[in-house]
Order: C-alpha cells, then sequence, then structure tokens
C-alpha cells in the first residue's frame, strides 16, 4: 500500500456520462474495532453506499473500497454497476476503515493504528454482508443474495481475499490491479514505470530520463555539482551528501513520475516533450524544469529528517495521512518497497533501506526488517500468497505497475486477463470503454460473472457470441 500515498485525485476516475437515474444513498454501520476478538465490543461507524438500481433487485454486488475516500459518483457508475444490472442486483459501496469518514480514531499515533490490518478490514467486510443479508437491513431483502465483490487496486485485494477467507459469503469477485503476493521489495514498480514511459512515450524519452539521472548521478560526487543540482532543482537547503537525504531528493522525482504513470498516464507524453526540449538545456535541467512545473510553487524539500517529521504527524488533517497510513501497512504486511533497482534511474537512487529506515524512524525501532519479514510471511501465510481462490476473475493490466506483485496463472474458475492497459481499466462504466479490446474486456468479465452466478452456460458457447448478446443486453438495461 506505500504506493498509494500517490493518490491524490479520486481513484477510480471513471468519467462515464451519468445516465442511471438512482442516486447512491450514503449510510453507515457500526462495525467491531476489533473483528478478532468477540470479548471487545467497541465498534466505529464505517461508511457505504447504497444504490439500489432497482425496486426488485436481489443480488448484491460490492465495490470493495481501498486505500481512499469513497465517492458517492463512483457508487452511480462503472463496470461494478454493470455487473449488477446484469444480475438484477443492487450495488453497495463500502470505505476501508481509517480511509475517508470510515475513522476508528481521532488520531493516527502508532498505538491507534494497530487496528488498521487487511484482516481486520476483511472482518467489516464479512459483518458489512452478514448484515445487509440480515432482517436489519431493508426488511430483509437481500436474505437469499449472491454476492460479488468488485475491487480496484488494494480493493481487488481486499475483495480477493475475503473470497479466500469467507467462501461462505462470497460468491465471486472481479479484481483489477489488486496485488497479492506481499514481499520486502517490488523493483518491478519502476520498471514498469519505465515501459509506460516508452510504449505511451518514447524509448527516447527513457533515454532522455536517463541521462538526465546520469548527469545528477556523476554531479553529486561533487562539492561543486552538489551545488548546481541544489540550484538547478531549487532545493529548500543544499543538497548534502547524506546517502538519506540523497535517497529523499531522488525520490522527489521518482515518486513524480510514479504519480505520473499512476494516476495520469494520458499526460506521458507531455511529460516526455517536456524532457526533450529545449535542446539548448541540459537533460537535467529540462528534468528540473518539469517537475517545477508539477510541485506546488515552493522549494524541493530534500532533508530526509523533515520527511520524517512530516509522516510522523499523527493529525487526520495531516496532508501525508494517506502516505503514513499506507506506510504503516508496507512496513508491517506487506512490503513493496518500491526501490530503484531497475534502469533508467540509479540502483542506488532509492534502495530497500530507505523504506526500511524510513519505517523504523516514523513509527519506532519495533518496525525493524525482521518485523516486516514476520509479516510479510504471515500475509503470504493467510491469504494465499501467488496462488488465487476460485471464483476470481483477475485483470491485470500490463501498464499498471503493482500488477508484478499479482503473478497468478489463471484457470477455469480463475481467469486472468492481461489487457495492454493502465491499471483498473476494466472499472470504468462499459458506455465509457475507451476502446475494443476495453469493451472486449468488459464483456468477458461480465460473462465470467454471470456464468458463476447463474451457472448459464457460457463455456459451450463461443465467448464472442455470448459477447454480442450480453452487448445487446447491456444497451437494453442502458436504455430502458
Ligand atoms: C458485549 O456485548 C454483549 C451483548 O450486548 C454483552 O452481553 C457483553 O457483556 C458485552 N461484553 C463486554 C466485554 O462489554
Ligand atoms: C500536523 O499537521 C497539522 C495539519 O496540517 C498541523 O496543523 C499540525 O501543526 C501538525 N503537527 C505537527 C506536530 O507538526
Amino acid at each position: 500500500m506505500w504506493w498509494f500515498p500517490l493518490l491524490l485525485a479520486p481513484v477510480l476516475a471513471f468519467t462515464a456520462p451519468k445516465n442511471y437515474n438512482t442516486v447512491p444513498e450514503e449510510r453507515w454501520l457500526n462495525v467491531r474495532l476489533n473483528q478478532m476478538m468477540a470479548s471487545n465490543n467497541d465498534t466505529f461507524p464505517m461508511r457505504f453506499f447504497y444504490n439500489p438500481l432497482s425496486s426488485d433487485n436481489e443480488n448484491v454486488v460490492i465495490l470493495v473500497g481501498g486505500d481512499w475516500e469513497i465517492s458517492s459518483e463512483d457508487a452511480a457508475q462503472g463496470l461494478a454497476v454493470d455487473i449488477a444490472r446484469n444480475l438484477r442486483a443492487s450495488l453497495f459501496y463500502t470505505e476501508q476503515r481509517y480511509y475517508g469518514q470510515s475513522l476508528p480514531f481521532p488520531d493516527t499515533s502508532v498505538s491507534n493504528l494497530r487496528f488498521l490490518t487487511m484482516d481486520q478490514s476483511l472482518g467489516d467486510l464479512a459483518q458489512f454482508i452478514r448484515y445487509i443479508k440480515s432482517d436489519d437491513f431493508e426488511q430483509g431483502r437481500y436474505g437469499s443474495a449472491k454476492v460479488v465483490l468488485v475491487g480496484c487496486s488494494m480493493g481487488g485485494s481486499l475483495a480477493t481475499w475475503s473470497r479466500r477467507a469467507y467462501p461462505h459469503l462470497v460468491q465471486a469477485v472481479v479484481s483489477d490491479g489488486g496485488p497479492l503476493y506481499a514481499r520486502e521489495e517490488l523493483p518491478e514498480f519502476l520498471e514498469v514505470v519505465t515501459e509506460v514511459l516508452r510504449v505511451r512515450g518514447s524509448e527516447q524519452c527513457v533515454q532522455n530520463l536517463k541521462e538526465a539521472a546520469d548527469e545528477i548521478e556523476s554531479a553529486i560526487t561533487t562539492s561543486v555539482g552538489l551545488g548546481q543540482v541544489s540550484q538547478v532543482f531549487n532545493t529548500c537547503t543544499p543538497l548534502s551528501t547524506s546517502a538519506m537525504d540523497v535517497a529523499t531528493f531522488w525520490s522527489a522525482i521518482i515518486e513524480e513520475l510514479e504519480v505520473l504513470v499512476w494516476d495520469e498516464i494520458e499526460a506521458v507524453p507531455t511529460a516526455c516533450a517536456a524532457l526533450a526540449s529545449p535542446a539548448t538545456a541540459t537533460a537535467m535541467q529540462r528534468l528540473a524544469t518539469w517537475l517545477e512545473q508539477r510541485r506546488p510553487p515552493t522549494c524541493l524539500e530534500t532533508r530526509y529528517t523533515e520527511t520524517v517529521a512530516a509522516l510522523t504527524n499523527t493529525s487526520l488533517e495531516s496532508p501525508q495521512l494517506h502516505k503514513r497510513l499506507g506506510l504503516f501497512v508496507s512496513c508491517g504486511q506487506t512490503g513493496w518497497a518500491r526501490s530503484t533497482a531497475a534502469a533508467p534511474l540509479p540502483a542506488a537512487a532509492r534502495p530497500t533501506e530507505y523504506h526500511q529506515q524510513l519505517c523504523t524512524d516514523v513509527f519506532s525501532e519495533h518496525f525493524n526488517q525482521a518485523f516486516l519479514q514476520s509479516g510479510i510471511s504471515r500475509t503470504n501465510l493467510f491469504f494465499g500468497g501467488k496462488s488465487v481462490p476460485d471464483y476470481v476473475v483477475s485483470v491485470l493490466g500490463r501498464l499498471d505497475p503493482m500488477s508484478p506483485a499479482t503473478p497468478i496463472e489463471g484457470g477455469l474458475k480463475t481467469p486472468v486477463y492481461r489487457p495492454e492497459a493502465p491499471r483498473c481499466s476494466a472499472l470504468s462504466s462499459f458506455v465509457s470503454s475507451p476502446d475494443e479490446e476495453n469493451r472486449m474486456l468488459k464483456l468477458n468479465v461480465m460473462n465470467d460473472i454471470q456464468y458463476f452466478i447463474t451457472g448459464v452456460p457460457f463455456a459451450g458457447a463461443s465467448r464472442a457470441i455470448s459477447s454480442i448478446f450480453l452487448l445487446i443486453g447491456v444497451g437494453f438495461a442502458l436504455i430502458v
């Protein structure tokens, strides 16, 4: 989850026209603070959106929120809504604990973060499903509902793991880019970022970045060079030679590239253009100018101590709140440090040790490497590591930097799609599909889910034919 802090914009970024006439209602459920211990009766209010879609729906599709604040727009449109309409289901959208308005505590002290675990979030989902299927919710309307979970990124992980943990509560799952296999380091993240610069930009774009990185790398070996780098990048204080400060500086550059690929993939060509001109400037200067254009109009902070101080702030108002929460999970449960083991950046720019040191300095010496290793091994033991439970449809965009954290093989009951697409591309609304590949992807996912839930044997019919029927069905559902 350490990558998620990048997310400032609405996560699912659905852009479909709002042609559904139902308005999601905001509701709350008091869930148990400690789902792992029945003797603890403490609760906190978990938020969710409820979009019944139609008055006679009886099945349930739950869009599972991840490490972000949920919004009612995403409960009104998108593939989850399309699937719900197809299955005569109502749509729910749940908020993950500690995010948005589903807050168990007034601050994020380390002690208060102890209930921020995947297990607890799965417990919330289990309690939630039991609740909406009970007589206490809408007069028991969903008592015999079949339940489909749909999730993107961390929401996809939670959805997948719910199927493993509670197969009696969850009948089928769609996960787009839900990372599953925990490990300390995920250098592939930056490899995919580079690949996106190449595919959506050009080989020259990667070369320009490499040239800039090489210039920086050689400059910071001399004190004159350090001064130049400080000036070109407008650092708040002269860049020091301390390894942690240098890593902080590299991180500022790297995070900007990550945000670009993670959240604004359409802007890659513009970024590549900026890295290429003007020809009179050095590659390093062009990189600095690009960075400056994207950042708030302040100097660039390169002091590691300042980074630690910002992440140590336990206020819910802290601008680093999501980064702090993501780091907490990363430091104790999932790892996935986005180290720079892969070109075009110097391998030493942001080593795994940087992440580990940050864990210790932000949360205490208890959060050391041994602690993380045992957390990771526990995560993989309980949630299945590289294996995926049945009745889970996985979408792994090749341009999704987290996709290497889901090294799964598909099977009949565990179909896997690997589109040449960014993360969560399957989850936008069918009507807003950018291209034919994306439409076919969504139809295939809807086929699989319909087959899993209704047992209608698509297997005998050819995929293309069933897709055409579905296409007609979806079109019809959108018209009426
Ligand atoms: C928890 O709630 C149950 C049911 O209301 C009650 O019987 C029990 O005493 C409570 N336990 C604690 C520790 O408060
Ligand atoms: C933490 O962040 C909040 C919100 O930005 C700020 O008001 C507060 O002063 C910060 N606390 C510390 C100790 O820096």
